[in-house]
């Protein structure tokens, strides 16, 4: 009838700005995906450097050093070589806590749950007194290379915040997938988020990396605990 013939555009408009609005959704989410990407790549880069320029000369240095120290005709000398030797190790350690936070180095070389479970071990050891807990869901599928980095990062800061911030006695980290996410929970029964406490590097960092992949972030806490939550989306067309 007429009144269906006059809709008739209204409607073929409306299913043309749906699909433009699914389109710069998805152009969108691809762009945010480079972002992320690409600073990772920049990273790597900078690490490359680091590691490849840096090391060597690092060792040069320390090599030199000790030279002169043992070859040095006075005390004076000798213990001038001892001091640069020793500052020479001091800038290697740097190089190296630099390396590491720049990029984890076995990820994307090593399945993703070698590689928390690794870094949770590791923390079970330095802060015995806690017990860090990670649960994996079995046959996890094994994230690109961002998404890798994203988990790790959160897993990294929520562990990190729980032992700085908590004074907690578990730390309970829990990784999963539904049929469209990551979900990652990492709760801790410390004294819970104080209400004046300010968003730090750590935190917004987080949510930051989170958005850019599409997926989101929340946090929750009382005097029992805090836990924080990200889920982010399982498949990441680029
Ligand atoms: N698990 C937690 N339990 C209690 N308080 C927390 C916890 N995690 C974070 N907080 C509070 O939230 C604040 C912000 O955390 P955020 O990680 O952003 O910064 P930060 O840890 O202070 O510094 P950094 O930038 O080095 O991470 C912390 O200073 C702390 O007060
Ligand atoms: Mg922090």
């Amino acid at each position: 009838n007429q009144f269906q013939r006059d809709l008739a555009p209204v409607a073929a408009g409306v299913d043309a700005l749906a699909g433009a609005l699914q389109k710069a959704q998805a152009d969108r989410a691809r762009l945010q995906r480079r972002v992320v990407s690409r600073a990772d790549q920049e990273r790597k880069a900078i690490a490359r450097d680091l590691h490849d320029e840096m090391g060597p000369c690092l060792f040069g240095l320390r090599v030199e050093a000790d030279a002169l120290r043992d070859a040095a005709p006075d005390d004076t000398i000798r213990d001038h070589a001892s001091s640069i030797a020793a500052i020479a190790d001091q800038i290697a350690r740097v190089n190296r806590s630099l390396l590491e936070d720049l990029r984890p180095v076995s990820i994307g070389q090593l399945p993703l749950a070698a590689v928390l479970a690794e870094y949770v071990d590791d923390m079970g050891r330095r802060f015995p007194r806690t017990d860090i807990r990670l649960s994996l869901a079995p046959d996890l599928p094994e994230p690109d290379e961002s998404v890798a980095l994203t988990l790790f990062r959160i897993l990294q800061e929520g562990i990190t915040n729980a032992l700085r911030h908590a004074d907690a006695r578990h730390i309970d980290i829990r990784l999963w997938t539904d049929p469209a996410h990551w979900r990652m929970i990492l709760a801790d029964d410390g004294k819970g988020l104080d209400p004046d406490s300010r968003e730090g590097t750590g935190l917004t960092g987080m949510r930051e990396r989170i958005t850019l992949l599409g997926g989101r972030m929340s946090l929750s806490s009382d005097g029992t605990g805090t836990a924080i939550e990200a889920i982010l989306p399982l498949s990441q067309p680029l």
